[in-house]
């Protein structure tokens, strides 16, 4: 055999110098692919000049064709519109088509088949399987995971129902009152906006979150509870991050202080980590230990022990709703054809706007102040999973890869950066996402409908702008006229064409939290698959903790350090000069 056929079979056997984990070939360099071609040149001739005012006045039926509902049991509609965006059909189909160039539905199927797609730590990727109310097995190396997942979630379940009834007393026989979730990053930030968002839920525990190394918010924390009604809960996957284990031996010590009692840890001590010689080591019983497993990601394990401060606050029941919220879109995206696939969509609007339209961020808009953590617990989930360089093949990525995501809770936001969304120089492509029902209808609803009106006007006003017509019409109105009019028409029309989308649910439950947070998990997946990145792995932070410990011994003394860069010397030393 010789010519092309020979040669893609040379290809395929040639052994490989890594895993791809997908069970295929290593994939071409997708600039290369002749689909990342076709939608350069699409968006280069016709994709850039799309308005999305035009559009809608050319199609009576583009909000019909670009917004999906998904049907939830007993939670009601989910809308999402995506009508509000730079595309039109020919893009569109051009990006599924990339999707399916890029084998997203096999890389999919391999993460929900439990193969070890995270190839760089050699681990299978399964968040999914801890939200897996089918209780379909799931295999990872030949063995099914779903008996430990349940056993894990019976133990949160007694756990959660032994404190909130009150059974599970403190060193002085009273109930507990507060619980003090001491973790950083994935072992925080989840737990910390899903307590936040779904606090409605509320059972009546005060909830606290501890992160930063900042002795401070430690310090302020335990300014707030009572040692004899306080619980701890010591969360770290690995049980060895710096931060965590020196709050929680400062949390220890100030405990012990009153306690004045080692046994009476055990009753004010709980831990949520995979490494159990560590928890031993660190004074806490196995018994109160609650595992999970290599294959959970930090960024995407508030589904396992690490919400047990979740199921404490709003009660277990409410926790496995939230679970059962991400199965449903787990199982939408597993079975939905990409082309109605919420998170395939949203990845594939993302990806036309940073890497063809040149923009750099994403924002993430909740009109609901429970949601006010959302953005930055996508902060970590997105940035973290996609903020990489290197493809999986090792080489360095000639395209850009995750966008700076941020956000805030309209409508703060408006009065704040929503400036440079609606008049500034850059592409910032927006979701918004609002509850109809909210949970406080103060003033017979009033402050709701003012909050939905203004996310609704807020879109329209991105999409459609103000036209120097109207601008002129309504200066005129006011009395201007002539020069001192032409002086100030500029600043007052909108080019509008900004563009967004809508995800509307009826109201903020633990269950569609639950499709939320899988929403945005699965299109940060997809993505990550199209860019051919990992997105299960974190190393870029592990220099910083490196030279940060290798700095803190030179923070011991007062003597001058000439080691570093110059910079680095002279902060250092400014440091030891000032104390
Ligand atoms: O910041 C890096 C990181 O490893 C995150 O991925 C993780 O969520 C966080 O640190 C905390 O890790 P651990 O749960 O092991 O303490």
């Amino acid at each position: 055999m010789t010519g092309p056929a020979c040669q893609a079979r040379a290809i395929r056997e040639k052994p490989s110098s890594y895993d791809t984990g997908y069970g295929m070939e290593t994939k071409a360099d997708l600039t290369s692919e002749p689909i990342w071609q076709q939608i350069k040149t699409y968006y280069e001739t016709t994709g850039k000049n799309l308005v999305i005012k035009d559009l809608f006045a050319n199609d009576p039926q583009r909000f019909k064709k670009f917004s999906l509902k998904l049907s939830t049991p007993e939670n009601g509609d989910i809308l999402f519109d995506y009508s509000k965006n730079r595309i039109d059909d020919e893009a569109l189909r051009l990006l599924f088509q990339l999707a399916k160039d890029r084998k997203v539905a096999e890389a999919r199927d391999a993460m929900f088949s439990g193969q070890k797609i995270n190839f760089t730590e050699n681990r299978a990727v399964l968040h999914i399987a801890l939200r897996n109310r089918s209780n379909t097995p799931i295999l990872v190396d030949g063995k099914d995971v779903m008996p430990d997942v349940n056993a894990v979630l019976e133990h949160m379940k007694q756990f959660t129902n032994s404190v909130l009834s009150g059974q599970w007393r403190g060193y002085s026989g009273k109930q507990i009152t507060d619980v003090v979730n001491i973790g950083i990053g994935g072992s925080d930030l989840g737990p910390l906006m899903v307590t936040e968002a779904l606090k409605p839920y509320s059972k009546g525990l005060r909830l606290h979150f501890v992160s930063n190394i900042d002795g401070t918010h430690l310090a302020e924390t335990l300014n707030k509870v009572d040692p004899e009604t306080v619980l701890f809960i010591i969360a770290s996957k690995t049980f060895t991050t710096q931060e965590t284990i020196t709050n929680a031996t400062s949390a220890k010590e100030w405990f012990l202080g009153y306690a004045k009692d080692q046994a009476a840890v055990a009753k004010h001590f709980v831990a949520l980590s995979t490494n159990e010689p560590k928890v031993k080591e660190f004074g806490i019983d196995p018994a109160n230990m609650f595992g999970f497993w290599d294959w959970v990601g930090g960024r995407y394990s508030l589904w396992s022990a690490i919400g047990l401060s979740i199921s404490l606050s709003i009660g277990f029941e409410n926790f496995h709703q939230l679970l059962e919220g991400a199965h449903y879109l787990d199982k939408h995206f597993q079975t939905a054809p990409l082309e109605q696939n919420i998170p395939v969509i949203l990845a594939l609007l993302g990806i036309w706007y940073s890497n063809f339209g040149g923009s750099e961020t994403h924002a993430l808009l909740p009109y609901d102040q429970y949601l006010h953590r959302f953005a930055a617990y996508f902060q970590q989930g997105d940035m973290e999973s996609n903020g990489k360089y290197v493809t999986r093949n090792g080489r360095v990525a000639n395209y850009s890869t995750g966008p700076i995501v941020w956000g805030e809770p309209g409508t703060n936001g408006q009065h704040a950066f929503y400036q440079l969304i609606h008049q500034g120089t850059r592409l910032i492509p927006c979701d918004f996402i609002a509850p109809v029902q909210s949970h406080n209808p103060i003033g017979n609803s009033l402050h709701h409908k003012i909050l939905l009106a203004n996310f609704l006007a807020q879109t329209e006003a991105l999409a459609m702008g103000k036209t120097t017509e109207q601008a002129t019409a309504e200066l005129e109105k006011q009395g201007l006229k002539g020069e001192a009019l032409q002086k100030i028409l500029p600043h007052k029309v909108f080019q509008g064409n900004r563009p967004t989308n809508s995800i509307v649910v009826k109201k903020i439950t633990p269950f569609t939290l639950g499709v939320l947070i899988a929403t945005y998990e699965q299109k940060i997946f997809t993505q990550g698959v199209i860019w051919d990145i990992n997105s299960f792995d974190q190393w870029g932070v592990e220099l910083g903790k490196q030279l940060a410990k290798a700095i803190e011994p030179e923070l011991q003394d007062n003597n001058p350090v000439s080691t570093h860069d110059s910079s680095t010397n002279g902060l250092i030393n400014f440091i030891k000069a000032s104390r």
